[in-house]
C-alpha cells in the first residue's frame, strides 16, 4: 500500500511540472510582442514612451498624416513626443486616447486694471481627434467670467464659467465649488477651443487676492484646486502645465465608419465611435496590434497564470484555453481555485471497498430473502396449480390421453403460457362475455392468435364429464366449427383455448347498424344458414356421442376473415350418451332462442337446438332481434310472431325489404317454411338438423336466381364481391341500418304495402 501511495505521489509531481515544460513558447511570445507594436524598422520608443502603430515616428511608420509623431530628443531630456511636427506635446498614448500637455490661457491685471491676456487656444486635427468629455473647462479667478469659444461641426459654440470671490477666508481648498474656481462640462466632439476673458471690475477690488485669472481644459481628477494659493500665484500656469493633461480621444477612418473600415486586420473587431471614425480592437483571447498586417495573435493563456488562472492542466485553444484538473484531482473547472478538489486516494480506496462490501452484502441478503420468498411462493403456487389440475380432472385427462388410440390433439397449456398470452387476463384483451365465461384474445409465443375462454366456476363432480367433452370437442374437425386447440387445468376454473375467429358474430352483422351490411345479401344469408345447419347436423350426428349445443343463437355463430361460418361456444353443450335420446338438465340457453318444450320439461334433445336454429333463420329473414322489449306483446317474441305471421300469410310484410329484391319468392317462402317447421312447439314434429341442412343446401343449389351461378365458389371473398355487385345491379341502397328499423324505409321499395305495415 505504501509503495502504491508513493507511486501516486510521483506521478503527481510529474503531471504538475508538465505545463511548465515547453519553455520555447515564452521566447516566441516575447518576439511576437515586439513585432506587434510598430511596423518593421520603425522607432517604437521615445524616451520611455512606446509609440504603437497606427502612430509612428518617421516616413512610412504611421497609418496616415494624422498619426505622425515626432520625438524631440535634441532639446528635451528625457525626449519629448509631439503630435505631427507641431507644438502639442504628448504625455502618453493608449489604445483609444492620448494625454497631451496643457495650454493655459491667462489674464493678468496691474494696479490700474490693465490686463495682460494670453489666449491659450487649442485646435485638434479634424477627423482624428476630439477633446474627451473626461475634461472640464476650468476657470480660476475672483472677478472673471471666461467664455469658451469652440467649434462643433463648423458651428460656433459658446459656453463659459464664472469665477467670483471677495473674501479670502471663504475660498475652499481642493474642491472647485464656484468660489474662486469654476468648472464646466464640454460637449462631445469638440475639436477647438479659445478662451476669451471678461472681467467685472478689472480686478481692482480683489488685486491682493487674485491678480491673474486662468482658463484651461483639465482631465477631471487631475487638478486639485489649491485655494487662495492658486488665486494669488502669478506662475500658476507654468506650475500646472506639466502636471494637468488634457485627454484627447483619437479615432481612425476620419468621418468614415466600420462599414468602410480597412484598418482592422485579422482576429480583430471594429468599433464605431459616435463622434465619427472607428477604432479596432483584438477579439477576446487575442492580443497584438489590430492595425498591423499580421493582425491579432491568439493569447497563450497558459503562460499568463495571473491574468488567466488555471489550477490544473492548461491547454491553449484559439481564443481561449482549457483547464482540466490534474491527476489525483477531480472537478470540472480548473479555472477556479475551488474548481478542482484533491482526491485522497487512500480514503477513497477504502471508501470504495467499504461501499462495495456493503452493496454486495446487501444484495446477497436481498437476493437470499427474495429467493426464499420466491421459493415459498412458487411452491405454494405450484401446489395450488396441482390442486386445480386435480380438481379440473387433469389426472383423468392424462389417463385418457395415455389410453391406446387416444387422440393427441389436446394441447395442455400451462397457466403461465396463457397468462402471458392474455397479458395476465387483462381487461383490454376481453373480446366477449358469454353466459358460460369470459373470452380473451391471446397471442401465444409462437405468434398464434387464439381465443381463450375462462369458464365460470364448475362443479368439481363434473370434472370427468368436462374432460370427456374436451376430448370429444378436440376431435371435432369441421370447416364450420370453431376448433378447440386445448385447455389449461391449472387455473381455478378450466380454461379452453380455441382458434381465433376474426370477423365478429352473425348477431353483430345482422343487428349492428354501424357494421357494413353490404355483404349480408340474401345469397350470403342462405349460405350462412346452410353452413351453420351443416355444423349443427354434424355435431348431432357424432358417431361417438352426439353433441347438443344447447345455446344456438346468432351470437354463437362467428364469421372468419372470409365470412365463412364458424359455430362456437360449446360452454353449455352436453354430450348425449348413445343409449339415451334425452338428458335431464338444468335449463340453460338464451331467452328468445330457448326451446319452450325443453323449458317446460327440462328434457334436452337435439330438437332443442333445432328450435333455436329456427329462431336464427327467422332473425336472418326479418332482421329482427329474437326479443324486442320495445314492441307489443304479440311482437315481442320473434319466434311466436314469425310463426303467427306465417300462419296469417303475412310473411312478406315481416321479411327484411332488401331480401325481397335479392331472393326469389320461392326461395324466401321455402326458407321461411323451414324456419316455421323448426319452431314447432312439439320437438318431435321438428325436422332434424340434418334434414334442415339438406333442405337449405338444396335451396342454394337449385336457386332460380337469374344472375347468380349456383356453382359452389370456393373462394368466399370472390363470391362476396360478386354479391356486392349484384346488389348494385338491383339498385338497392346499401343502408347499414337494415335491421329492426326496416319499417322506416320499406316505403321506398315500392313493394311493401304501407297500409299493412304492422305498427
Ligand atoms: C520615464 O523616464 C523617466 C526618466 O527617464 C522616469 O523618471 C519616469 O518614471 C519614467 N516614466 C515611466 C512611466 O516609466
Ligand atoms: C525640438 O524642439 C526645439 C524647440 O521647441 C526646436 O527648435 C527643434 O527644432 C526641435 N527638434 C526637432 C528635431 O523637432
Ligand atoms: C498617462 O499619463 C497620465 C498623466 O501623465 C497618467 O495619469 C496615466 O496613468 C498615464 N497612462 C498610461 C497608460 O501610462
Ligand atoms: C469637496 O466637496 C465634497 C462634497 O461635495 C466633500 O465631501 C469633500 O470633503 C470636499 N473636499 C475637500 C477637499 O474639501
Ligand atoms: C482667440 O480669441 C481672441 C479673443 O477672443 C482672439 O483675439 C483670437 O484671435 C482668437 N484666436 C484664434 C486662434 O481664433
Ligand atoms: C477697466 O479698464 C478699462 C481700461 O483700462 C476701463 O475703460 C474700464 O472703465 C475699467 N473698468 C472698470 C470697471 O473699472
Ligand atoms: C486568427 O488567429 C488564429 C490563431 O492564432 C490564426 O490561425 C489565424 O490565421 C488568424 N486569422 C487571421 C485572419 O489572421
Ligand atoms: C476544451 O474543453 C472542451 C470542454 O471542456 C472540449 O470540448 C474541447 O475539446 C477542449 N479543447 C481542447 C483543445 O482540449
Amino acid at each position: 500500500m505504501l509503495l502504491l501511495f508513493t507511486l501516486v505521489l510521483f506521478t503527481f509531481d510529474f503531471t504538475i511540472s508538465m505545463p511548465l515544460l515547453p519553455e520555447g513558447n515564452f521566447v516566441s511570445a516575447d518576439l511576437t510582442g515586439i513585432s506587434n507594436i510598430a511596423k518593421p524598422g520603425c522607432q517604437t520608443k521615445c524616451g520611455n514612451l512606446t509609440v504603437k502603430y497606427p502612430f509612428g515616428i518617421g516616413e512610412g511608420c504611421y497609418l496616415d498624416d494624422g498619426f505622425e509623431l515626432t520625438c524631440n530628443s535634441t532639446h528635451y531630456d528625457p525626449p519629448k513626443l509631439f503630435i505631427g511636427s507641431g507644438s502639442i506635446a504628448i504625455h502618453n498614448i493608449s489604445d483609444s486616447e492620448m494625454r497631451i500637455f496643457n495650454t493655459i490661457a491667462y489674464a493678468c491685471y496691474d494696479e490700474a486694471g490693465v490686463p495682460d491676456i494670453s489666449d491659450g487656444w487649442i485646435q485638434l486635427k479634424e477627423s482624428y481627434r476630439t477633446f474627451s468629455q473626461k475634461n472640464k473647462f476650468t476657470v480660476i479667478g475672483c472677478d472673471d467670467f471666461v467664455l469658451m469659444n469652440g467649434k462643433l461641426n463648423e458651428i460656433d459654440f459658446v459656453s463659459g464659467c464664472l469665477g467670483l470671490c471677495s473674501i479670502e477666508s471663504v475660498v475652499p481648498n481642493g474642491n472647485c465649488s464656484g468660489i474662486g474656481c469654476c468648472q464646466a462640462s464640454i460637449p462631445k466632439g469638440l475639436r477647438y477651443i479659445n478662451s476669451s476673458f471678461k472681467t467685472f471690475g478689472n480686478h481692482t477690488s480683489v488685486m491682493s487676492l487674485n491678480p491673474c485669472s486662468f482658463a484651461f481644459l483639465a482631465e477631471e481628477g487631475s487638478f486639485d484646486f489649491g485655494g487662495v494659493n492658486d488665486l494669488k500665484d502669478r506662475k500658476f500656469n507654468t506650475r500646472t502645465n506639466p502636471i494637468v493633461p488634457i485627454v484627447v480621444d483619437w479615432v481612425v477612418g476620419g468621418e468614415g465608419s466600420c462599414s468602410q473600415a480597412t484598418a482592422c486586420k485579422g482576429n480583430s473587431s471594429c468599433n464605431d465611435v459616435d463622434t465619427g471614425g472607428y477604432r479596432c480592437s483584438c477579439k477576446e483571447g487575442y492580443e497584438g496590434n489590430p492595425y498591423l498586417d499580421q493582425g491579432c495573435q491568439d493569447i497563450n493563456e497558459c503562460e499568463d497564470k495571473t491574468n488567466f488562472p488555471c489550477y490544473g492542466f492548461c491547454t491553449n485553444t484559439p481564443g481561449s484555453y482549457n483547464c482540466t484538473c490534474l491527476h489525483g484531482y477531480e472537478g470540472t473547472d480548473g479555472k477556479r481555485a475551488d474548481g478542482c478538489r484533491h482526491v485522497a486516494k487512500d480514503s477513497k480506496f477504502s471508501e470504495v471497498v467499504i461501499s462495495l462490501v456493503l452493496v454486495f452484502g446487501f444484495l446477497a441478503i436481498l437476493s437470499g430473502i427474495t429467493g426464499i420468498c420466491f421459493g415459498i411462493r412458487k411452491r405454494k403456487l405450484n401446489k395450488l396449480r396441482e390442486k386445480f389440475f386435480e380438481k379440473n380432472g387433469g389426472e383423468f385427462l392424462k389417463q385418457k390421453l395415455k389410453a391406446p388410440g387416444a387422440s393427441d390433439a389436446v394441447t395442455m397449456f400451462s397457466s403461465e403460457q396463457l397468462r402471458k398470452a392474455t397479458d395476465n387476463y387483462s381487461e383490454e384483451q376481453i373480446i366477449g362475455r358469454g353466459g358460460s365465461g369470459i373470452v380473451y384474445k391471446g397471442i401465444l409465443l409462437d405468434k398464434r392468435v387464439v381465443a381463450i375462454k375462462k369458464s365460470k366456476l364448475v362443479d368439481g363432480t363434473q370434472a370427468e364429464q368436462f374432460i370427456n367433452e374436451v376430448l370429444i370437442l378436440t376431435q371435432i374437425i369441421h370447416r364450420n366449427v370453431v376448433k378447440l386447440l386445448g385447455c389449461c387445468l391449472e387455473e381455478e376454473v378450466p380454461v379452453l383455448v380455441y382458434e381465433f375467429i376474426s370477423n365478429n358474430t352473425l348477431f353483430y352483422h345482422i343487428h349492428n347498424r354501424l357494421g357494413g351490411m353490404s355483404w349480408l345479401s340474401w345469397e350470403n344469408r342462405l349460405r350462412v344458414a346452410t353452413e351453420a345447419a351443416t355444423a349443427f347436423a354434424y355435431l348431432h350426428s357424432q358417431a361417438a356421442m352426439p353433441i347438443i349445443h344447447r345455446d344456438v343463437k346468432s351470437a354463437n355463430i362467428l364469421l372468419d376473415e372470409n365470412y365463412t361460418t364458424k359455430v362456437s361456444d360449446f360452454g353449455a353443450s352436453r354430450l348425449v350418451p348413445l343409449d339415451h335420446d334425452q338428458v335431464t338438465t338444468l335449463i340453460q340457453g338464451t331467452l328468445g332462442y330457448l326451446d319452450p318444450e325443453y323449458y317446460h320439461t327440462s328434457q334436452l334433445t337435439d330438437k332443442s337446438d333445432v328450435y333455436s336454429f329456427g329462431v336464427v333463420v327467422a332473425e336472418l329473414l326479418t332482421g329482427r332481434k329474437p326479443i324486442c322489449a320495445g314492441r307489443t306483446n304479440e311482437e315481442k317474441n320473434l319466434a311466436t310472431y314469425f310463426v303467427k305471421s306465417m300462419n296469417e300469410n303475412r310473411l312478406f310484410q315481416i321479411v327484411e325489404p332488401r331480401l325481397l329484391h335479392e331472393g326469389t319468392i320461392e326461395q324466401l317462402k321455402a326458407v321461411a317454411e323451414i324456419a316455421k317447421k323448426c319452431l314447432n312447439l312439439l320437438g318431435e314434429n321438428r325436422p332434424t338438423m340434418t334434414q334442415v341442412a339438406m333442405e337449405l343446401e338444396g335451396l342454394r343449389k337449385f336457386s332460380t336466381h337469374p344472375w347468380v351461378q349456383r356453382q359452389e365458389t370456393r373462394d368466399e371473398t370472390k363470391s362476396l364481391i360478386l354479391e356486392v355487385e349484384q346488389s348494385d345491379l338491383y339498385g338497392v341502397p346499401l343502408i347499414p341500418n337494415s335491421t329492426n328499423e326496416w319499417e322506416s324505409y320499406s316505403g321506398s321499395t315500392g313493394i311493401v304495402d304501407q297500409e299493412n305495415i304492422p305498427r
